[in-house]
C-alpha cells in the first residue's frame, strides 16, 4: 500500500538537490576540524544567526544535551517548560547524563509567564537547591500546536530570565517555521539567546543533523561535550551537504506547509473532529478523539489500515505535521479518509 506520511515533518527524504550535494561533498575528519564541507555549514549557521560560532550535530537531542552541559554544572538547574521537548521526550538526559535539576514551568501555552519563571527559581547561596542557571525556550512549541513565539513576547521573556541572571538556550528545532509565519528574521530570537539548537533534518528536509549555534568559547565546550556522548564523527561533509542545502535553500518553502496544515485543519474541522484551535498554526494540526472512537492508538491504526499514517499524541489525542513530502492533493486525500471514517463511526 502507498502511505500518506502526516506522522512528522522528520519523515522527509532528501531532496535530488541534496543527493547531488551529498555524493561530490568534499569531506574531511571532522574530529580534527578539517572537514570543508561541515566548516562551510558551521560559517553558514553561525551568519544566519548572528552568532560567533555554530557546531553540527547528530540531532536536535544531541544539540539540546550539548548546550544545557556547556552552560550547567553538575548540580546546578535549569527552568524547563513541562511540555517542552526537552523536559518530555529526550529522554531524561539532562538529569541522567547532565547531572542537572530540571525545574519545571507552565509552557501549556508557548512561552512561559515571568510568574511561572520566577516561582520556579531558585538563587545561589542556599545549600537546600540546585542553583538555576539557565531557561530553555522552545519556538515553535510542538506540543502548544506548533505555536510560533512573537518575538515581542520572547523578547519580553528572555530579558525577564536575563534580569534574574540566567543564560537563555532556544530549543529551535522549527525556529524557521516561526521566521516563516512572521516573515521575521532569526535575529530577532537569537539576539537574546546565549545558544539555539536548528533541526536540519524537519520541515528543511535534510536525512539528519542539527546545529547549535552560540559564542566561540560556548562551541568550543559544546564541541568537547559532543565528542564525550560519541557525536564525533569522521568524513561528515557527507551529510553536512544536505544540511547546507536544507539551511540555505529550504526555509522559504515552510510557508507551504503552513497553508497546507490551515487547508487540513479546515477540512478535519468541517468533517466533524475536534480541531486544538492556535492563535498562529504553522505545520501541525492536533485534533481529539470522542469516546466512540476508541483510544488514540486504536484510531491511527485504523488509518493506517487505508494508507493514512497520523501520530499518536495522547491518551485521545492525535497529531498531524506537513511537510515537504506532502502536497494539497496528500491533504485532500487525508480529508476525504478522515471524513469516511468519522461518517462510519456515526
Ligand atoms: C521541539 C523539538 N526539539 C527537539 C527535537 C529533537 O530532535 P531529534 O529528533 O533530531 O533528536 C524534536 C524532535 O522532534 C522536537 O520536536
Amino acid at each position: 500500500m502507498k502511505y500518506i506520511d502526516f506522522r512528522s515533518d522528520t519523515v522527509t527524504k532528501p531532496t535530488e538537490a541534496m543527493r547531488a550535494a551529498m555524493a561530490s561533498a568534499e569531506v574531511g575528519d571532522d574530529v580534527y576540524g578539517d572537514d570543508p564541507t561541515v566548516n562551510e555549514l558551521h560559517d553558514y549557521a553561525a551568519a544566519l544567526t548572528g552568532m560567533e560560532a555554530a557546531l553540527y550535530v547528530c540531532s536536535g537531542t544531541m544539540g539540546n544535551l550539548v548546550s544545557v552541559m556547556s552552560h550547567c554544572a553538575r548540580g546546578e538547574g535549569v527552568l524547563m517548560g513541562t511540555q517542552s521537548h526537552t523536559w518530555k521526550n529526550e529522554a531524561g538526559n539532562v538529569a541522567f547524563l547532565a547531572g542537572v535539576m530540571p525545574y519545571p514551568l507552565d509552557d501549556s501555552s508557548g512561552l512561559p509567564s515571568e510568574r511561572s519563571l520566577k516561582s520556579s527559581y531558585q538563587p545561589k547561596g542556599n545549600v537546600h537547591y540546585a542553583n538555576t542557571v539557565l531557561l530553555t525556550l522552545e519556538n515553535t512549541h510542538n506540543a502548544a500546536g506548533g505555536l510560533p513565539a512573537e518575538a515581542g513576547q520572547f523578547t519580553d521573556i528572555a530579558a525577564a530570565a536575563r534580569d534574574m541572571g540566567l543564560k537563555i538556550h532556544v530549543d529551535g528545532a522549527r525556529i524557521f517555521n516561526a521566521v516563516a509565519y512572521f516573515g521575521n528574521d532569526v535575529k530577532d530570537y537569537t539576539r537574546y539567546a546565549d545558544s539555539i539548537q536548528i533541526c536540519l533534518s524537519k520541515g528543511l528536509g535534510a536525512p539528519m543533523g542539527s546545529v547549535v549555534c552560540g559564542t566561540r568559547s560556548f562551541v568550543e565546550r559544546a564541541r568537547k561535550y559532543r565528542k564525550a556522548l560519541g557525536g564525533g564523527q569522521r568524513q561528515t561533509g557527507i551529510a553536512a551537504a544536505a544540511g547546507l542545502i536544507a539551511l540555505r535553500d529550504m526555509r522559504g518553502r515552510l510557508a507551504d506547509d503552513h497553508k497546507n496544515a490551515a487547508a487540513l485543519a479546515e477540512g478535519l474541522t468541517e468533517a466533524g473532529y475536534d480541531v486544538e484551535d492556535t492563535p498562529r498554526r504553522t505545520n501541525m494540526v492536533y485534533f481529539n478523539i470522542g469516546e466512540g472512537d476508541g483510544d488514540a492508538a486504536a484510531f491511527v491504526k485504523k488509518c493506517a489500515e487505508r494508507g493514512l499514517l497520523i501520530g499518536v499524541a495522547g491518551a485521545a489525542r492525535i497529531r498531524m505535521v506537513t511537510h515537504l513530502g506532502l502536497d494539497e492533493n496528500s491533504v485532500d486525500r487525508a480529508i476525504e479518509i478522515l471524513k469516511d471514517m468519522s461518517v462510519q463511526r456515526q
